[in-house]
């Protein structure tokens, strides 16, 4: 197939290098100069596992690029939009560079075309795509509008693609259906998996393709991503009580995870959801639903619970260090989950945020982030570490806001050698609270009992810092336990 994909940002660089990976002829549309050039001579602007691999094998040959829609579609069969839809001022997508596409692609309509939504739209956005391209003088003979939504995680995207859960495409007419069942037939038929070069992965079967129509497709995009939000703001909310009663949350999200109806993907507490995703999704759908009139509290509790989740984030570290105002933090992770240098909405820049204005000193590392967070962090004054120890030496606490694996993986008791007081305060409960302990740790998590070994530990130093975090514990105690 000759598939042309519009925009070369996360989802339609790996999509484009995804789908020359399956055989196809692609050309990649980005107005961006910079990023072209950049992408022309093979450097990878994203941080994305495996992208640099496929890259490398197709750009130039299956793969390539043009600044311009109407040369870059003009032998497409199908034509993906993968532009961005930035949220409004009013929590409304920002649907300008869907319609500016739109308008384009039906200027440089020649032969017939598929017309695919794969950005993330609200529903009835195709209805607005066929309108426009109707308006700009597009044959309606020659074109139809499909949708196809992503699932892909930042950090997994290639993966998520050449291995799906599922992939759906809405379309109303026979004619995208046949195009976009020959688009994906390397995957649903299981050709791919059978490739000798195919990038590895553990294919449970045949990817599956669901066919509905538009309007379902679109939905179906916007409630999957409530879903999962939804379930991480649960999942935060009874740590919370978990924390607040002694029980271990990790113990509960086993017990209520084995069951087959919950199961135990995204039932991790934390910091709450951030990323370019979640939060704009969950603000579009609740837009589109409250403008057909829907009731719309599940949405409003989810954002908000997981809002409040930072902020209670902020008070574990009073509670763990007593006054945050001169006190010196060590700072892990920066982007708004493991595997990524997307800083867009993370809760650990925001926490960051707070914490400076509050008066605390910082010193950040993050494996990937790093140059990200500080154009973003650029007017408050932080201190970059090269590595996490670095970070650590001479803090006064350790706090962890995203789930590396690499983070996963360090000496503690390195740790608690070079903080100022070994104190970690774990928004991602990356350790186990034994381990914490033996290493000599004050170990404050989610949902789980702040760890009191180190308190020995603490008590031992007998100056006036020492007393004072006892005392804050102490009176943090007894707050809880109250009904
Ligand atoms: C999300 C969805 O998972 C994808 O299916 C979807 O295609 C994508 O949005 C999108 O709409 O484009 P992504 O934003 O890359 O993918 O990140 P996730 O892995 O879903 O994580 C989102 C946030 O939730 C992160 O801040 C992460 O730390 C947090 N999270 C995730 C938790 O706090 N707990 C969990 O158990 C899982």
């Amino acid at each position: 197939m000759r598939i042309a994909v519009i925009g070369a940002g996360y989802v339609g660089l790996v999509s484009a290098s995804c789908f020359a990976e399956l055989g196809h002829e692609v050309v990649a549309i980005e107005s961006d100069e910079q990023k072209l050039k950049q992408l022309r001579s093979g450097i990878v602007p994203i941080h994305e596992n495996l992208l640099p691999e496929l890259l490398a094998r197709h750009v130039g040959t299956r793969l390539t690029f043009a600044s311009d829609i109407a040369t870059g579609t003009k032998h497409a069969q199908a034509v993906f939009i993968t532009v961005g839809t930035p949220p409004a001022h009013n929590g409304d997508a920002d649907l300008s560079f869907v319609e500016m596409a739109a308008r384009e692609i039906a200027a440089a309509l020649r032969s017939p075309t598929v017309v695919v939504e794969k950005s993330t739209v609200p529903v009835r956005t195709s209805d607005a795509v066929r309108r426009t391209m109707l308006l700009s003088g597009a044959d309606p003979a020659l074109f139809s509008v499909a949708s196809n939504p992503e699932f892909l995680r930042e950090g997994t995207a290639v993966s998520d693609f050449l291995y799906p859960d599922r992939i759906v495409v809405g379309t109303d007419d026979d004619y995208a259906r046949s195009v976009l069942a020959e688009v994906y037939a390397p995957l649903t038929t299981g050709a791919y998996y059978r490739r000798e070069d195919a990038i590895p992965g553990s294919p449970a079967d045949n990817a599956r393709i669901l066919f509905t129509s538009v309007k379902s497709a679109e939905l179906i995009k916007h409630a999957s991503n409530a879903f999962l939000a939804m379930k991480i703001s649960f999942i935060n909310t009874v740590a919370n009580v978990s924390e607040a009663v002694g029980a271990d949350i990790a113990e509960v999200c086993q017990g209520i995870g084995s069951d087959s109806r919950i199961g135990s993907r995204f039932l991790n507490p934390g910091i709450g959801y951030g990323g370019s995703c979640f939060p704009k999704d969950l603000l579009a759908f609740r837009s589109i639903a409250t403008h057909v009139g829907c009731d719309v509290e599940l949405l409003t509790a989810t954002i908000n619970v997981n809002q409040r989740q930072r902020n209670s984030f902020i008070e574990k570290v009073r509670r763990a260090v007593w006054n945050i105002r001169g006190k010196r933090f060590a700072v892990l992770g920066l982007a708004f989950k493991g595997g990524t240098d997307d800083t867009r909405d993370s809760p650990a820049i925001a926490i960051v945020r707070q914490l400076r204005l509050e008066g605390a000193l910082i010193t950040a590392y993050d494996p990937a982030a790093m140059e990200r967070a500080k154009a973003e962090l650029q007017n408050l004054a932080i201190d970059y570490a090269n590595d996490p120890y670095e970070a650590c030496r001479g803090a006064d606490a350790l706090i962890i806001l995203t789930e590396w694996q690499s983070f996963s993986e360090l000496d503690l008791k390195r740790v608690a050698t070079l903080l100022r007081w070994p104190i970690l305060i774990d928004g991602r409960n990356l350790f186990d609270v034994d381990d914490a302990k033996d290493a000599g740790l004050d170990y404050h998590s989610i949902g789980r009992k702040p760890e009191e070994s180190s308190r020995k530990r603490l008590a031992d130093r007998s100056d006036s810092t020492s007393e004072m975090l006892l005392g804050t514990k102490a009176e943090t105690e007894v707050k809880v336990c109250q009904p």
